[in-house]
């Protein structure tokens, strides 16, 4: 176990992620309660991370001087290198100006951190504090032009730290570095795995559960499902599903849902149909946001409803994943989101939260996912709001409305991963914008509608750019499309990217 004590800084989790990625445990602590956690725990190795501080202001967070004792090898990052510095007598002074950006480093060592490093190598530093004078005991390891002590260590105590982001992929050997860090310096061997995690985390559920009951809103999404399949390997049925099909899903994906978590994991599964719940209340509707107010309202309804009909329910589970965490700007553990599709939480009602995904990154949950045997259509499946289709029918939703986007948009994902582009393009989808034109068909005049299709490239949904499918992919999609779905004669591809249009059409 490497334990890492949290000050505070942006990055702390990508810290964990590239613990994780060179096979190694690691758990973050607050650096609050990291003495007792660290005395606890007996980890291997300790990191800390950066954090908005400066080491010499007023309440700033500080550490015990006795941890520096245990014989616990210690990396210190930015701020956690000015702590070391700063608890130790070594002195950290601010700087006239900030050092921000891609530096060059000077580094004067070999071994340690540094083993197999390019001795000028490129580093991502951002700070104004600096150490102008390193603690007794130990030596400096790497310079820049404008910062005396980039690097410093006493390998007798095994003490290291760096002053620049290790983590980040600006920083382009900051993955030798940590792994140096855990192989060379703490000795780790590296064969943990995410399937060890899941192993770990089921553990951890089942002890903290007990002989409670667990309620899951479930939506079919990756984080929803990775989560619930975890609780369910921990403690079985004692959890309940709850699935609202809203009846604006994609063709087929609610018999798809139960399917597998129902008939295939057996789990105690509550499938709500309340489409007509949903079309009765949207009849009429066409303005975009209302359409999304009356959506999440009527979802976060059905769902207190039905959990109201279940009874010793004293826990819930949250599909929650880092990034979620970062959005929500906390890092308190009872902020729950009322994002509607993970089931949104009445608030009368008093559950703890369980959150196993909490501190992964997307791509994690998916190595979760595949390891306890989630099937690869869930796994590998594209982003998909809340709202679901209503937001790709512009106007009124109607029966007529959402046949013709939810087989277009089948005939779409068909022939995307028949091409062998289903990775490759990050979200695609077909809209129905609310207009109509002429074509002819056999020898026939018609008036019929116009599909869209949208397919984006992107990393994280917060802009994305539109994908360069292949004309040939392009033409079948098309003519597929005209031919199948009755009342369609007009395809229409959409070539903007985000800023400054957003992905979904509202
Ligand atoms: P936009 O349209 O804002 O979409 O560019 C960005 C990403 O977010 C998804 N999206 C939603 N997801 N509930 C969700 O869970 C929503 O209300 C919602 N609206 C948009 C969208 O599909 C895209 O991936």
């Amino acid at each position: 176990l490497i334990l890492i004590v949290d000050f505070g800084g942006q990055y702390n989790q990508l810290i964990a992620r590239r613990v994780r990625e060179s096979g190694v445990y690691s758990e973050v602590v607050s650096w609050r309660h990291a003495y007792d956690k660290i005395l606890e725990k007996k980890p291997m190795g300790i990191i800390f991370t950066g954090g908005p501080n400066s080491v010499y202001a007023e309440g700033a967070p500080r550490l015990d001087a006795e941890i520096f004792n245990l014989g616990i090898p210690v990396l210190g990052i930015c701020y956690g290198m000015q702590l070391m510095a700063h608890t130790l007598d070594g002195k950290v002074e601010k700087a006239t100006q900030q050092e921000y950006g891609k530096i060059q480093l000077a580094i004067d060592a070999s071994t340690g951190l540094f083993k197999d490093v390019d001795s000028g190598a490129q580093c991502w530093m951002s700070h104004f504090d600096f150490v102008s004078k390193v603690p007794e005991g130990f030596e400096v390891t790497a310079r820049t032009e404008n910062c005396p002590v980039a690097a410093m260590q006493n390998t007798e105590k095994k003490l290291y730290a760096v002053q620049f982001h290790a983590e980040v992929e600006h920083t382009p050997f900051g993955r030798k570095l940590i792994s140096n860090f855990l192989y060379e310096v703490c000795g780790c061997s590296g064969d943990w795995n995410m399937g060890d995690f899941a192993d770990q985390m089921i553990a951890a559920i089942a002890e903290k559960v007990g002989d409670k009951n667990v309620l899951c809103g479930l939506s079919g999404g990756v984080d929803s499902s990775v989560a619930a399949t975890l609780v369910h390997k921990a403690v079985g049925n004692q959890l309940t599903c709850i699935f609202v099909d809203h009846g604006l899903l994609r063709k087929n994906e609610g018999d798809e849902v139960e399917k597998v978590f129902a008939d295939e994991f057996h789990m105690n599964f509550i499938r709500v149909d309340a489409k007509a719940r949903f079309m009765n209340r949207l009849r009429g509707v066409s303005d975009p946001e209302t359409k999304r107010k009356i959506i999440g309202e009527e979802f976060i309804r059905v769902f207190e409803e039905e959990a109201s009909k279940l009874s010793g329910i004293e826990y819930l589970v949250q599909g929650t994943v880092y990034p979620d965490v970062i959005e929500s700007g906390t890092d308190t553990a009872e902020v729950i989101k009322s994002h509607h599709n993970v089931g949104g939480l009445p608030e009368d009602m008093q559950f703890s939260l369980i959150e196993p995904l909490r501190d992964l990154f997307k791509d994690e949950v998916r190595k979760v996912g595949l390891e306890i045997g989630v099937p690869e259509h869930i796994v590998w499946r594209q982003p998909f709001p809340g709202p679901g289709l209503a937001i790709r029918i512009l106007g009124e939703i109607t029966e007529e409305a959402l046949h013709l986007v939810s087989e277009s948009d089948a005939i779409l994902r068909d022939e995307i991963s028949k091409a062998g582009l289903d990775r490759d393009v990050w979200q695609y989808f077909t809209v129905l914008p609310n207009i109509r034109s002429v074509g002819v068909m056999g020898d026939e005049r018609t008036y019929s509608h116009a599909i869209g299709i949208r397919a984006v490239t992107s990393i994280d949904g917060m802009t994305s750019d539109w994908a360069r499918i292949p004309y040939e992919v392009l033409d079948k999609i098309s003519s597929r499309i005209v031919n199948e779905v009755h009342g369609v004669n007009r395809i229409l591809y959409d070539v903007t990217s985000k800023p400054p249009s957003t992905i979904e059409w509202e």
